[in-house]
Parts: structure tokens; C-alpha cells; sequence
């Protein structure tokens, strides 16, 4: 059977898929062998295209059991079998959203240029909320750690002359703002995000775990509803508690349409003229690039930019494996 056009596209999909999901050599091999496959293709043409994603159906098939660690057989029996509907309806029900606290190796030593707090911190697109947490782990940047919190220890290797913190952020109020907020109470929401880490990755699948349990201790005040259309009132909420507003968000930003990117630049940057707030930005190096172009050149294996106020400071490896600072 030849895959018809719009199977073709989802093939093309899968093969870029194969591709990017290096790390995951179950997941690759799923993706290879899907993009060959045109009776799985023709059931994920069923599907609307924004729900073809590899990440989101294989998620979906795993929440459904199939194992992963796996042979390809498993997957493609759960999807032309019994399981079909269910695993499908999962995928129209849910969404690929993650929440990587490795990023707290780049946002706290950002936080740390401007004082030890106390911060109100404001998360735009937060999904759980981990990373309002900057006090709540331990740190080994290579070039100095920073201990005491009682919480699991977050590893990275970094270049350049980073400020290592001396001491943790002292947080009062953590305000997280997304679409689709996801609640580390709720046993099922957590299931989901830890379902969404690629099978072989037990090293981040473990760090999830641990940082749920941190978030559970002190949860985060989540708001629901676009970050453009609640940034007022979480700032609002920052500024009542009395301390210092920060507004920060990490892997967001690529969500917007390049018009509201630009508009969110501008909006960001007048906060910060209008001393509303401080802002620090952790994002793809091409999503916001006049932030990218307050640095030097970008250096290819950090592929994440930090800014502090509208001023790069550093590179990062998009989940905080490495640093590169120079601001
Ligand atoms: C890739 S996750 C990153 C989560 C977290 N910032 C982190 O670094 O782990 C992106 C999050 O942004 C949220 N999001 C995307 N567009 C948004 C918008 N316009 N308004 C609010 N949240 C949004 C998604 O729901 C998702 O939870």
C-alpha cells in the first residue's frame, strides 16, 4: 500500500522525528518504522494534524501500555488493535507539555544578579510549576555548588565566569500562569508528565519525581488562561506580596506566533523601563532574537538563551546540562 498525500506529510514528520529522538533509541526506532508503516499512517491521518506528533502518540500509547522500552510490533498492535479508540482519544485529550526543573541550573544563578530576595516569582507557561521552586535543590555547577536545601541535587558543566550563588532565593509567593495548568496534587496529572519523558531517560524520569515532591510542599498559586491575558494579574498578585517581582519563563516563548513574540518583547520590556518587575527570559536563541543580540555570538551546543532585563547573559543547553556565561 503507497501512503497518500497526507500520509506522506505525517511520514515526513516521523522520518524528522527518528531523526531528533537520538536519545531515545525506542522512540526512534518507532518513529523509523512508523513513517515506513502505511496502515498506522493511515490511522493517524484520522487524527487533527496538530495531534499527528510523534512525542504526543507514542506518550499516548504508553499511558495505554504499551512497553516502552519496546519492540515496534507493540506499538503498531495497540494502534490497529482493541486499544485503537482509547489511545486516540488520549491524544485528542491531552497535550505534550513539559515541566524540566534542569532549567533551574541556568534561572537561578539568573536570579541571583538581581539579590538573595525576597522575590515574588511569576512563571509564564509553567505547566506544573517546578521551576518556581529555585530554593528547593541543591546545585553542581562544576565550578561551585551551592547546598542546603534539603532537596535533590542538580548537575551542570559550565564555562565561562559564572556568579555562583552563596546563598538560595528566598521566595514569598510563586505564581505560575498557563494555558493548560497542570496540578501537582492530582496523581493522574503527574502520571501524564512523567509518561511524557522518553522511556530510556530514568536519570530525568526520577528527577521529575523528586521535583514533584518538592513543588507539593509548597505549591505554586496557578492561574489559567493565556500568558498575555493574565500577566496583569499575577503581577498584580506578585506586588501585594510585598516583594520583589520576577517574571520568568523558559521553552515558552516558541509557542507564539512571530508577531506575539515581538509583541511580548515589547511588553516585557516596558514592565521592566516601568521598574514593574525584573524579567528573565530562558528561551531558544532564535524565538526572541533581539534578546540573542544583546550577546556575543551564539555557540552551537547551547542552544538556549538567558537574558536578565532585557540582557543576554548566557547560553544553555535547552534542559540545563551546560552553561556558557558571560554576562
Ligand atoms: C515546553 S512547556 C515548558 C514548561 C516550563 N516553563 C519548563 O521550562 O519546564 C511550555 C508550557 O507553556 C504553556 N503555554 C504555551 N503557550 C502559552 C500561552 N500562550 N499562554 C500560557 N501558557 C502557554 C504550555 O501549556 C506548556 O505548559
Amino acid at each position: 500500500m503507497r501512503p497518500v498525500p497526507e500520509q506522506s506529510d505525517i511520514a515526513a514528520s516521523y522520518r524528522d522525528h527518528a531523526a531528533m529522538m537520538a536519545d531515545s533509541p525506542c522512540f526512534a526506532e518507532w518513529a523509523a518504522r512508523t513513517a515506513e508503516d502505511p496502515e498506522v499512517l493511515a490511522v493517524l491521518a484520522t487524527l487533527p494534524t496538530e495531534k499527528q506528533q510523534a512525542n504526543l502518540v507514542f506518550a499516548a500509547a504508553r499511558w495505554h501500555g504499551v512497553p516502552a522500552p519496546g519492540p515496534y510490533a507493540g506499538l503498531r498492535a495497540a494502534l490497529l488493535g482493541p486499544d485503537q479508540q482509547a489511545i486516540l482519544d488520549t491524544v485528542r485529550t491531552r497535550r505534550t507539555q513539559t515541566n524540566e526543573v534542569g532549567r533551574l541550573t541556568a534561572l537561578t544563578p539568573a536570579l541571583a544578579t538581581l539579590g538573595e530576595g525576597p522575590f515574588a516569582l511569576v512563571e509564564l507557561g509553567t505547566s506544573a510549576g517546578l521551576c518556581l521552586h529555585p530554593d528547593g535543590f541543591d546545585y553542581d555547577w562544576g565550578v561551585g555548588t551551592l547546598t542546603g536545601s534539603g532537596g535533590p541535587v542538580l548537575d551542570c558543566s559550565t564555562r565561562g565566569a559564572l556568579p555562583v550563588p552563596d546563598v538560595h532565593p528566598r521566595i514569598a509567593a510563586r505564581i505560575g500562569v498557563d494555558q493548560h495548568p497542570l496540578d501537582v496534587r492530582s496523581e493522574e496529572d503527574m502520571d501524564w508528565l512523567l509518561t511524557l519523558v522518553w522511556p530510556e531517560q530514568e536519570g530525568r524520569r526520577a528527577r521529575l519525581r523528586a521535583a514533584v515532591e518538592v513543588a507539593r510542599r509548597s505549591p505554586a498559586q496557578l492561574l489559567g488562561g493565556d500568558l498575555f491575558d493574565r500577566l496583569e494579574d499575577a503581577l498584580a498578585l506578585a506586588e501585594s506580596s510585598g516583594a520583589v517581582p520576577v517574571v520568568q519563563h523558559s521553552a515558552v516563548i516558541a509557542y507564539l506566533e512571530e508577531p506575539d513574540r515581538a509583541r511580548f518583547h515589547e511588553r516585557m520590556s516596558s514592565l521592566v523601563a516601568a521598574g514593574r518587575c525584573h524579567w528573565i527570559s530562558l528561551e531558544g536563541q532564535t524565538v526572541l532574537p533581539r534578546l540573542t543580540a544583546t550577546g556575543p555570538a551564539p555557540s552551537s551546543p547551547h542552544p538556549f538563551c538567558l537574558a536578565v532585563d532585557g540582557q543576554a547573559v548566557a547560553w544553555a543547553h535547552g534542559h540545563g546540562r551546560t552553561l556558557s556565561w558571560f554576562g
